[in-house]
């Protein structure tokens, strides 16, 4: 797999991200873009910070994600300024200088102290759409408070859903170090060791722990696999092991990869085929990403290849239309088939109308679902299907008086394997799905 420089990418994505915060000031009436860091958050009765997590409108500039107190400033016609805090401070490690492939497209300010700031944003704030948290508000009786407003933000979340190049390559990146972590795992899981040294594993292979990764890891041993946000990490394995979802990324320069396998132990044949077939099925999904194509409609027919998957094992009795109908297949598959990925995990604007704001509803019945627009080249999405053997929804199923619909012996058989997820990104071209995880699982193999 051939790895573009992202440096040489750079004054591109730079110049995309200054036309489209034109466009933004324009359609919001403002003059200048100025977009905070983020400020560390403290605990309560406490002096100890929260892990920090950099304002997402500002690393979408640079590729800064631990430089708190710092501002970007963008006037049309101008060259963006960063005000980058530097403190002097012999407690903590400070930022580096500035350097790196976007220096030499900024003015730079240093600041020593987060107050310095002032002096260097634009004089009017009133004059300015002030991208952040609250917390970044600076001067007396808050002079400079965040506005965020609507037809700014709009405008910026909705062209962010269109990967630049250089966004793409950092993405690759991302996945070429979650796919190391994912060897370890299987790796650490085929030894039979237990959650939390799979997930140690995880992080050591990436080189990023808990603060750096872009979600926390969901590292499921049996039945743990069926609780879908699983984050214990577990000090002892179970006995025996049968088998093993995870589900973790990585972050390249403020970008998140976000990476699903599920394995069966060895012996476990009907469970490896099961995931196999999952695995199949995943991959026509993925293929199905391309431009304007309605992500709502990738996801109901996710439902009823799923159902196709759990007929063919005989769990369910109907045929996968009436499995979709009578909710039968929401049991089964009771999360969304997948979202929009970039600087943030679940990025932004998955139900934006337009760049202008409005929203498309979800499909009656699918509350979970998280991107409900149609695509376009340059969206990366994930594909995530699963199959889980939950009691809670199955008993609804009963409940609501379909439980003829499932052969009850079938799902004795497959609850202590928890459940079956599979995730990969996909970009959207203008022609084929471009998928960008299984090449690198292959080249890792190979
Ligand atoms: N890891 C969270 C998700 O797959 O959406
Ligand atoms: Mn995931
Ligand atoms: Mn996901």
């Amino acid at each position: 797999m051939i790895q573009q420089d992202p440096g040489a990418l750079y004054p591109d994505h730079l110049a995309v991200l200054c036309r489209r915060a034109e466009q933004a000031l324009a359609r919001g009436g403002f003059d200048h873009l100025v977009v905070p860091s983020g400020t560390l958050h403290y605990q309560v009765f406490d002096d100890r910070d929260y892990p920090y997590a950099v304002n997402p409108q500002f690393k979408a500039w640079l590729p800064l994600t631990r430089v708190p107190n710092s501002w970007i400033v963008f006037t049309p016609g101008k060259r963006p300024a960063v005000i980058f805090h530097q403190p002097f401070d012999y407690w903590h490690v400070v930022p580096d200088a500035p350097s790196g492939w976007w220096v030499e497209h900024f003015d730079i300010h240093i600041i020593r102290t987060p107050d310095e700031a002032l002096a260097l944003l634009p004089p009017d704030p009133a004059r300015c759409a002030i991208l952040g948290e609250p917390q970044s508000a600076l001067g007396a009786l808050g002079a400079y408070v965040p506005n965020n407003p609507a037809p700014v933000v709009n405008y910026l979340e909705w062209h962010r859903g269109s990967k630049t190049p250089y966004e793409i390559a950092l993405m690759r990146q991302a996945q070429v170090l979650g796919v190391r972590g994912h060897r370890a795992a299987e790796a650490a899981f085929r030894n039979g060791a237990d959650e939390f040294s799979i997930h140690m594993a995880y992080c050591q292979a990436v080189g990023q722990d808990a603060t750096e990764l872009p979600y926390g890891n969901i590292v499921a041993l049996n039945e743990h696999a069926a609780v879908l946000h699983y984050t214990e990490l577990g000090r002892k394995a179970p006995q025996p092991l049968r088998s093993f979802l995870i589900d973790a990324g990585a972050s390249a320069h403020g970008y998140a990869s976000d990476i699903t396998r599920t394995y069966a132990a060895a012996g476990h044949d009907e469970f490896a085929a099961m995931i196999e077939a999952v695995d199949a099925a995943q991959q026509t999904m993925c293929a199905a990403v391309r431009p304007g194509f309605d992500y709502k409609q990738l996801h109901v027919d996710a439902h009823l290849s799923l159902m196709g998957v759990l007929k063919d094992f005989g769990v369910i009795k109907v045929s996968p239309q009436t499995a979709l109908e009578t909710g039968v297949s929401a049991a089964f598959f009771p999360h969304g088939i997948g979202h929009l990925i970039g600087l943030q995990v679940h990025d932004v604007a998955g139900f934006a109308a337009s760049d202008e704001g409005g929203r498309i509803e979800r499909p009656a019945g699918h509350p979970y679902l998280r991107l409900t627009r149609v695509l376009e080249p340059g969206m990366v999405v994930t594909i995530e299907p699963g199959l889980y053997f939950i009691d809670m929804l199955l008993n609804e199923v009963k409940a609501a008086g379909h439980g003829d619909a499932i052969n009850w012996e079938r799902v004795d058989f497959f609850r202590p394997y928890g459940g079956i997820r599979i995730e990969d990104e996909v970009l959207c071209t203008d022609g084929e799905a471009d998928n960008l995880t299984r090449p690198v699982f292959a080249a890792a193999n190979g």
